[in-house]
């Protein structure tokens, strides 16, 4: 069998997947026993110097790729909500299964592209939208889904606890460490999305609907980000045997769900306090299962390719299956939000 890929965007996470599809190439045949096939990438300028070679088609025409009969599966790795948006409801309107990273977009319209692919009978995976590299969202959605979440809770944005552990851990600057993060890859386009809390908040505003099977909106998340904390803060907890973390918490009590994303300062003695760099932890409780971590790098080229490239091999799977298994947003819980207080 063989199917065939078509790449919306060749940036940090797209040559991450092309490098991991060629490198890896022999492993995932054996393990789908069926040739992925990059066809198509789409990118802006078709001029710049790329890091990846293959035998692909580059255009800057979406509809050579998203109206390409021969493409399978659309991987999204643009960013940003249009005209992502616009071309992931085009490529399921096409026949196509998608795979995105783009946590602005689901955390804002997942409801929408997920009605849209459960429409067309097709697939829409994010694994990537979340934790990078860490399994997250098929633990919560698969190996977690016979119990009653009642927490999530951990470190989901790689660039401030990039900055914070270089602040806390060596005394550099916010901004120099800041540069270096974008520079690695790990920041978003707009890194303010990053320092200011708001893409920690899009990632738990989709884990928590997920893990609580209910509709928990980007605006129901109380956000604080950690441009106001200094070297001096910093040094502070340290004297008390502390540092800060930016954390995300949600929480399913009697009274409703209650999300939010802010600085925190943990005791050294806490598991999330030895979470340093690029990396992301998220606790989770379950009634039946107790207590879990998951922990791996949060961001950055391979390890958000390898998200992708697991939900591509998942579909190659339901193909091979004649299955779907995306999430239905027909079922859901219409849990009450409990106010933050701040
Ligand atoms: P990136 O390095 O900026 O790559 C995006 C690429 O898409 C760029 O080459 C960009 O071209 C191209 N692009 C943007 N809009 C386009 C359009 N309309 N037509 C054609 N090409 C277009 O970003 P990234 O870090 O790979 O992130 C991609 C997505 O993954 C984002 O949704 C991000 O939130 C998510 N994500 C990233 C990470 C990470 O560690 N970086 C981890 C998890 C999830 P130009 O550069 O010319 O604009
Ligand atoms: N900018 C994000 C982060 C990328 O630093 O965590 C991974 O989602």
């Amino acid at each position: 069998m063989a199917i065939q890929i078509g790449i919306l965007g060749l940036g940090t996470v797209g040559t991450g997947v092309v490098r991991i599809l060629q490198q890896n190439a022999e492993d995932i045949q054996t393990r789908t026993h069926c040739d992925i096939h990059i066809k198509s990438i789409l990118d802006k300028d078709l001029h710049k110097e790329r890091e990846v070679k293959g035998d692909f088609f580059l255009t800057d025409q979406p509809d050579q790729i998203l109206q390409d009969p021969e493409i399978d599966i659309i991987v999204e790795v643009m960013g940003g909500i249009e005209p992502a948006r616009t071309f992931i409801l085009e490529a399921l309107r096409h026949g196509k299964h998608v795979v995105t990273a783009n946590k602005d977009l689901i955390a804002l319209h997942g409801h929408e592209l997920l009605d849209a692919a459960n429409l067309a009978g097709k697939d829409l995976y994010f694994e990537a939208s979340v934790g990078g590299g860490i399994p997250i969202i098929a633990a919560l959605k698969d190996s977690l889904a016979a119990n009653r979440i009642t927490d999530v809770l951990g470190i989901i944005n790689g660039t401030t606890n990039y900055i914070l552990t270089a602040m806390a851990e060596q005394g550099r600057e916010y901004s120099e460490v800041l540069a270096e993060a974008q520079q690695l890859g790990y920041a978003e386009a707009d890194p303010s999305a990053d320092v200011d809390g708001l893409d920690a908040a899009r990632k738990l505003a989709i884990l928590s609907s997920i893990a609580f099977n209910s509709r928990v909106a980007l605006k129901d998340v109380f956000v604080e980000g950690i441009s106001k904390i200094t070297r001096e803060d910093l040094a502070f907890a340290a004297e008390l045997g502390c540092t800060i973390k930016l954390l995300a918490i949600a929480k399913h009590q009697e009274e409703g769900i209650e999300v939010r994303v802010h600085p925190a300062i943990l005791p050294l003695s806490h598991p999330l306090a030895s979470v340093k760099g690029v990396y992301n932890a998220i606790y989770v409780v379950g009634d039946a299962v107790g207590e879990t971590m998951f922990y791996g790098r949060g961001a950055g080229s391979l390890p958000t390719g390898s998200a992708i490239i697991s939900d591509i091999m998942r579909i190659v799977r339901n193909i091979q299956s004649n299955s779907t298994s995306s999430i239905n947003c027909t079922c859901y819980l219409d849990l009450p939000l409990k106010a933050v207080s701040d």
